[in-house]
C-alpha cells in the first residue's frame, strides 16, 4: 500500500511538472488568450484581424519589426483596434509572433510548418491573395468538390503545366493538398 501511495505521489508530480514546461514553452499563446487577442487572430483561421502565420511570415525577415509593431500595439486605438493590454506583454506578444507560431503543436498538426518549408507560403498566405490565391479561398472554392483532393494532387505533381512550377514530393503533397482543403 505504502509503495502504491509513493508510486501515485511520484507520478502526481510527474504531471505537475510536465503542465507547467508546457506552460512555459508556450508563454505568448497563454498571454495572447488571456489578453484576448485571441478574439481576432488565430494561428491559421482568418477571424477579424490577419492570422499569426501570415504576420511571422510578413515580419519574419524584417528587423525593424519587433520595434515597429510593438509601438503600433501599444498606441492602439490609431491604426489597431483598441485593446486592453499591458506593455510588458506587449513585450512578450510581438517577439513571440515574429518568431512564429509554427511552434505550436496545433500549428504543425495542420501542415502550416510543411507549406512553409516546401516554399508555397511564398505566394501563399491564409487570408491574401498573394502571387497565388489565399488558402481560405481554396478550401472555400472547393468546400463541396469532392474530387477536389486528387485533382489538386494531380495538378501539383504537374505543376509547370497549370500552376507555377514547383518541386514538391509525393509525401508532402498527400499532407498539404487535405490540409489546405481543410482550412
Ligand atoms: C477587436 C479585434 C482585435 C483584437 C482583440 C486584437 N487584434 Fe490585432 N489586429 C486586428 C485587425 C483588424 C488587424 C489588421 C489591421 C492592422 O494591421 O492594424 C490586426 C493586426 C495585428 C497585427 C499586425 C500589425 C501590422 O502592422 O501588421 C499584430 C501584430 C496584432 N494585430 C497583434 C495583436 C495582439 C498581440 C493582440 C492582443 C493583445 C491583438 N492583436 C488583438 C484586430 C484585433
Ligand atoms: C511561384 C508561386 C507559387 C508557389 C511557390 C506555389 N503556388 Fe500554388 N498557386 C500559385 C498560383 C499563381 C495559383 C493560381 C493558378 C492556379 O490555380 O494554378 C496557385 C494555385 C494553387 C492551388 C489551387 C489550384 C486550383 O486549381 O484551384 C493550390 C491547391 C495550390 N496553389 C497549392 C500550392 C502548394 C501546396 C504549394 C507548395 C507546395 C504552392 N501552391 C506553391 C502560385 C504558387
Amino acid at each position: 500500500m505504502k509503495s502504491i501511495t509513493m508510486y501515485c505521489g511520484i507520478t502526481l508530480a510527474f504531471v505537475a511538472f510536465s503542465a507547467q514546461g508546457a506552460t512555459s514553452a508556450d508563454k505568448g499563446s497563454a498571454i495572447a488568450q488571456k489578453a484576448g487577442c485571441t478574439k481576432c487572430h488565430a494561428i491559421d483561421r482568418a477571424k477579424v484581424g490577419p492570422t499569426w502565420q501570415d504576420l511571422h511570415i510578413k515580419y519574419r525577415d524584417d528587423a525593424g519589426a519587433q520595434k515597429r509593431v510593438s509601438a503600433k500595439l501599444k498606441d492602439a486605438g490609431s491604426e489597431h483596434p483598441e485593446i486592453p493590454v499591458r506593455s510588458k506583454d506587449i513585450d512578450v506578444l510581438i517577439p513571440w509572433i515574429v518568431a512564429g507560431p509554427e511552434k505550436s503543436p496545433e500549428a504543425y498538426k495542420k501542415g502550416f510548418s510543411k507549406a512553409d518549408k516546401a516554399g508555397c507560403t511564398k505566394c501563399h498566405s491564409m487570408d491574401n491573395k498573394k502571387v497565388g490565391p489565399a488558402w481560405k479561398d481554396i478550401a472555400a472554392k472547393y468546400k463541396t468538390d469532392k474530387g477536389a483532393e486528387i485533382r489538386l494532387g494531380e495538378k501539383l505533381k504537374n505543376a509547370g503545366d497549370d500552376h507555377p512550377e514547383i518541386v514538391v514530393n509525393g509525401g508532402d503533397r498527400k499532407i498539404l493538398i487535405p490540409w489546405v482543403l481543410s482550412l
